[in-house]
């Protein structure tokens, strides 16, 4: 199923499941995905499910456990205080000249490289490398590499250039320690460079260029809407899901589809056109049916550096000079956690 978007020659691909699940399923509320999955797409059934409890520990999408060990509430509280700290940091100070500022070429990573190397800059190499993007094809490679550095010999030491992050990492004492502190490190720093540059991608390649004066944040929400990287939020079968909806069997686990109902004909005017001007009248914290964050319960705690990172990335490119090159006419959505165009690419201005 192809959607066109803003500018109308670029047609965005989905992969075929996600584009079965639009085409069959918009619009529906609750329905059949698998013998032990039921999906959810419509608005009321998602807030219900999402308010009926909190999430557990292995439902999370940052700090699930790690090695089989639980994070607790206040370590992974720290952790996303350290991490905003760093991101305030790096956006207050000017932009390193060390940073790759040409902003040509493939995204979203081109723009990952940019944000790694602003946020993350300054730490060692063996902790940056987890950042690379080959990591995500395989976790089985990510722990191969954690347990190589974290048993290699010059562990960092704690430094003032580090960044917050690093030095947590620093801390860490013995082979156990560092291989966690690795995996934190990684947890942490992956959402900032892989699903900010991702979210920037998306805004690119639905809608620019962009109207003068349109504000970023509209154009990052509207963005947000079209392509939610987070598409979907998995919810484990619980008693209290049949007692919501008959179709929930007691074991089936809940796929909360925020791809759907962002979509949803009775939510919005002009479902699948990129209106960034839409959010001049509404607020994303209390649309109905729009959970790019997830649910008002517990919403994402990395969403307040996201958002400013995001529009200060979307910026740049808007003063760059560059657009979408104009012989992309396809725009490929491939079935992975994070949603998101690839390889959209950015040229000099013709
Ligand atoms: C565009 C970027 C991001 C998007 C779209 C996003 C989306 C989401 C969503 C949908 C949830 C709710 C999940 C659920 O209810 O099961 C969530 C929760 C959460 N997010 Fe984000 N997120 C982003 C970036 C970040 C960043 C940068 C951090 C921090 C490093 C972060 C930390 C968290 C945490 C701590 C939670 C609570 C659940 C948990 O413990 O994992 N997020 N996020």
């Amino acid at each position: 199923m192809s959607l066109s978007s803003v500018p109308r020659e670029r047609v965005t691909e989905f992969a075929p499941r996600l584009a079965a699940l639009l085409r069959d399923h918009l619009g529906q509320d609750v329905f059949r995905l698998e013998p032990d999955t039921v999906g959810v797409a419509g608005p009321e059934v998602a807030d219900r499910i999402l308010a009926a409890r909190r999430a557990m520990e292995t439902e999370r999408p940052t700090f699930k456990p790690l090695h089989g060990h639980s994070i607790s509430k206040t370590e992974a509280s720290a952790v996303t205080r350290t991490v905003g700290h760093d991101v305030r940091a790096a956006l207050a100070g000017p932009l390193p000249e060390d940073v790759d500022v040409d902003l040509s070429g493939s995204w979203p990573l081109t723009g990952h490289l940019f944000l790694r190397d602003l946020i993350l800059g300054g730490d060692p190499y063996r902790l940056r490398m987890l950042m690379s993007r080959n990591l995500e094809l395989t976790p089985k490679l990510t722990w191969s590499v954690i347990a190589v550095g974290a048993a290699l010999p010059g562990w960092p030491r704690p430094a003032p250039h580090l960044t917050g992050l690093a030095a947590r990492a620093a801390e860490a004492v013995g082979y156990q320690n560092r291989r966690y502190a690795m995996g934190i490190y990684r947890r942490a720093a992956a959402p900032v460079c892989f699903t900010v540059s991702t979210l920037v991608a998306n805004a690119l390649w639905l809608g620019h260029p962009f109207e003068d004066g349109m504000p970023n944040r509209h154009i990052i929400h509207e963005s947000l809407r079209l392509l939610p990287p987070s598409w979907n939020i998995l919810r484990n079968a619980s008693p209290e899901y049949p007692a919501i909806d008959g179709r929930i069997g007691e074991g089936d686990d809940v796929l909360v589809l925020p791809l759907l109902f962002h979509r949803d004909p009775t939510l919005w005017d002009a479902p699948e056109c990129f209106r960034p001007e839409r959010w001049n009248g509404l607020d994303p914290d209390t649309a109905p049916g729009y959970l790019p964050f997830g649910h008002s319960s517990e919403r994402c705690w990395g969403r307040h550096m996201v958002m400013p990172l995001a529009e200060l990335l979307l910026d740049l490119v808007r003063k760059s000079g560059l657009e979408v090159d104009r012989d992309q006419h396809v725009g490929k959505v491939p079935l992975l956690g994070l949603l998101g165009v690839e390889d959209v690419r950015l040229t000099k201005r013709a």
